[in-house]
């Protein structure tokens, strides 16, 4: 669909490894930064933003990754508006295929008043200076008025005017703390691209916050209103309440073609895989009760229901589980599936995996079969995930034994291998076999990380059921995020915990942060 009479194709702004990480428990390290990248692109996002590099080292370094990596969409680096911010950005930015700098300047009264202490001169000529200094690197630059929806709409088209003038080439009305309703949002919107001095040179774009719970339904609103470009999030992540979810606003605009008059460039059968990997990647799980991707998005319960549905899907449905990547269990995988039959299952939930990760996980699989009688698409996912590991692993696995019970106490003993090849070997005590293990695994990696949280989950039904384990490990005020899966709780909770010892060791030893 072009901007003919089928609609308007609206670009999709990806803002999961900026604004996203921002949220609480959802830091991510470089590699795991890359990995989704990766994905965002199969995806079909339009930019990708991919970090604030002035704000630390680390985001630096995976805004430069990321830009030398990604060719089939616009990097982004955000920057506050200033010069130092603004090289930083360009630094990481320079060899990327389509960067793009964003920088943002507030103008709301409170905001310039009480953080920025500037006039409101003294932000439109900041603003517009910013502008000018960015785009003697970057022929593709976009501004954006933090906290615009509680901004003076005039003033609002004063500083675009200024940015576009400037060379701006994108304005960004971001709702920062969610406070507009939709009617209004639009209003805004409208009201603004009618009145910015040479509007017509720029695209604009939004950028809404969910505090009300009304992230999607403004992101629509500014749609509606003329809006060329929506930033969101995958899962919603975000500051808070989070983000406007990507997955909600392409299927809305998809299944709402008609209203709507509008679409994206989004492979929509890429969200639930997408979805699916920010879980992973985080820990952060999304609410069974999540449109598009959560559990219970497509799943019958009332008898009614169940019989419309088996009637006719579209009595309850209004798309199909496959459109958004929840592929169809057309077929049971069990202990007599063949390796044809496992690939292509693979390819449903979009994973490929090169030939020896087929090998390692099909053993897997068999060995799990043995034990289930049918293996889940969830089964399968995590079997995945378990052996690609997203950092190299500086601690391997070798053989582990716990000692528990009501009277005495719980002792562990766990062999692991370096990377290096040497085997190191420890006994410990601990209040329950977890714990045990886990002080035996501190001691011999030589560091005493605080457990943040440690959650134990069934990936999928059954006695014989995969136990899935969680883990945020924190050491100095960072993070580490780990997960394991085996039908052993006590084997998956210690392949999740040096999962995170592997991502921690990844991280200092690089020196980044
Ligand atoms: O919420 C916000 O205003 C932002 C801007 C920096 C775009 O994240
Ligand atoms: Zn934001």
């Amino acid at each position: 669909m072009s901007g003919n009479e089928s609609g308007r194709i609206i670009s999709i702004f990806d803002t999961t490894l900026r604004d996203g990480e921002q949220s609480p428990g959802c830091s991510m390290n470089s590699q795991e930064k890359i990995t989704v990248a990766r994905h965002l692109e199969k995806l079909g996002v339009d930019t990708i933003e991919a970090g604030f590099p002035a704000s630390s080292p680390g985001d630096q370094e995976s805004v430069r990754a990321i830009a030398g990596i990604i060719k089939n969409c616009a990097v982004a680096g955000l920057c506050r508006s200033r010069e130092k911010d603004i090289d930083a950005a360009w630094e990481a930015l320079s060899r990327a295929a389509s960067p793009r700098l964003h920088v943002f300047l507030a103008t709301s009264p409170i905001h310039m008043e009480y953080k920025l202490k500037m006039t409101a001169d003294q932000v439109a000529e900041q603003a517009a200076a910013a502008v000018k200094y960015a785009k003697r690197f970057c022929s593709d630059v976009e501004f954006s008025a933090e906290d615009a929806s509680r901004s003076d709409p005039d003033f609002l088209c004063r500083v675009f005017g200024a940015v576009i003038q400037a060379g701006a080439l994108t304005v960004n009305i971001p709702d920062t703390v969610g406070y507009a309703m939709p009617g209004e949002f639009g209003d805004l919107v409208k009201y603004v691209r009618e009145h910015t001095p040479q509007g017509e040179k720029a695209k604009f774009s939004v950028h809404v916050h969910d505090d009300l719970g009304l992230a999607v339904a403004n992101s629509l609103a500014a749609v509606n209103a003329g809006a060329d470009q929506l930033e969101c999030t995958i899962n919603g992540i975000g500051e808070r309440a989070g983000n406007a979810s990507l997955e909600e606003i392409v299927m809305a605009l998809r299944v709402r073609k008609d209203f709507l008059r509008c679409d994206t460039r989004v492979d929509s059968a890429q969200l639930y895989p997408a979805s699916r990997l920010i879980t992973l990647v985080t820990g952060v799980k999304v609410q069974p009760n999540k449109a598009v991707v959560g559990e219970n998005a497509f799943a019958h319960e009332s008898g009614i229901h169940q019989h419309g549905v088996l009637a006719k899907r579209e009595t309850y449905e209004i798309m199909t589980p496959e459109s958004v990547g929840i592929p169809k269990n057309r077929m049971v995988l069990g202990k007599h599936s063949g390796r044809h039959a496992f690939e292509e299952r693979l390819k449903d939930l979009g994973f490929l995996v090169n030939p020896e990760t087929l090998e390692q996980v099909f053993a897997e699989f068999k060995a799990l079969a043995d034990k289930k009688k049918t293996v889940s698409d969830r089964d399968i996912e995590a079997l995945v995930m378990d052996s690609t590991p997203i950092v190299p692993e500086t601690w391997k696995l070798d053989h582990w034994a716990v000692n528990t019970g009501s009277a005495l106490g719980s002792s562990g003993v766990i062999r692991l291998q370096h990377k290096d090849g040497r085997y190191e070997k420890l006994i410990s005590l601990g209040d329950g076999p977890i714990d045990a293990i886990f002080k035996a695994i501190n001691q011999i990696v030589g560091r005493e990380p605080e457990l943040e949280l440690y959650e134990i989950g069934a990936v999928s039904g059954g006695s014989a059921s995969q136990g899935e384990t969680m883990v945020k490990i924190a050491l100095d005020g960072r993070r580490w995020n780990g997960r394991g899966v085996s039908t052993d709780v006590v084997a998956s909770s210690i392949k999740a915990y040096l999962s995170a010892i592997n991502a921690m060791e990844w991280d200092l030893e690089r020196g980044g942060d």
